[in-house]
């Protein structure tokens, strides 16, 4: 996968570990009580070292095993992370998983960019499908692939915690090349 990928003249992903982990740091603290609703990490005692960590977990995966994580930057400000894994699938399945700050919602930043990664799987990478999974009361998050034309294709139950420690059921979106409309 490329190092950037410029999604349009507001959006650019960015590989995730060049981007300077107090930076990271900073953006998730200010959102944990958004983001653990629905994200078991968003702790508070999540610190710049978890974050050094997975970013260097993060760096090992991008070459080793077809999964890549991206900044993504909204007109030049650090807005949240995609990540895109499977890609060593035998059968071409790949996954999307993906938060944003809470104060730049509304804004189409993730159906954008959830669409650019589609977009780079499908032509590029010969993927043959690309899921998402939400939980069934994350409405923001179930609106992206629903936006997409992703078709919802069941639950697994309990397959995910918040951060809580409760368990969520999460739905299952799957797009097919065969379906994707360009
Ligand atoms: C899930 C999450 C990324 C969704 O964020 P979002 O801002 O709602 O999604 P988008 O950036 O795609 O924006 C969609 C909104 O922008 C609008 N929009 C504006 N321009 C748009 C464009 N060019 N394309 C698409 N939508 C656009 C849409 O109409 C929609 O508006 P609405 O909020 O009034 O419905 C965010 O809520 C989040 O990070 N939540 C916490 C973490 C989380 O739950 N992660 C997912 C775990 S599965």
């Amino acid at each position: 996968m490329p190092e950037q990928i410029r999604v349009d003249d507001e959006i650019l992903l960015q590989r995730s570990f060049d981007t300077p982990a107090e930076v990271v740091h900073e953006l998730v603290h200010q959102n944990l009580e958004h983001l653990g609703r629905f994200l078991a990490w968003a702790r508070p005692d999540y610190d710049v070292e978890g974050v050094r960590a997975f970013q260097q977990a993060g760096r090992e995966r991008w070459n080793e095993s077809g999964e890549h994580g991206y900044s993504i930057f909204y007109r030049d400000e650090y807005a949240g992370a995609i990540g895109m894994r499977g890609f060593d699938s035998p059968v071409g399945a790949a996954s999307i998983g993906y938060w944003l700050s809470a104060h730049l919602q509304g804004n189409g930043i993730m159906t954008r960019s959830v669409s650019a990664l589609i977009r780079l799987g499908f032509e590029t990478y010969d993927l043959n499908q690309v899921i998402i999974r939400a939980a069934p009361a994350n409405g923001r998050s179930r609106a992206i692939p629903e936006r997409l034309g992703f078709v919802e294709t069941g639950i697994e139950r309990q397959m995910a915690k918040n951060v809580k420690g409760e368990f969520l059921d999460l739905v299952i979106y799957s797009l097919l090349r065969s379906e994707w409309q360009g």
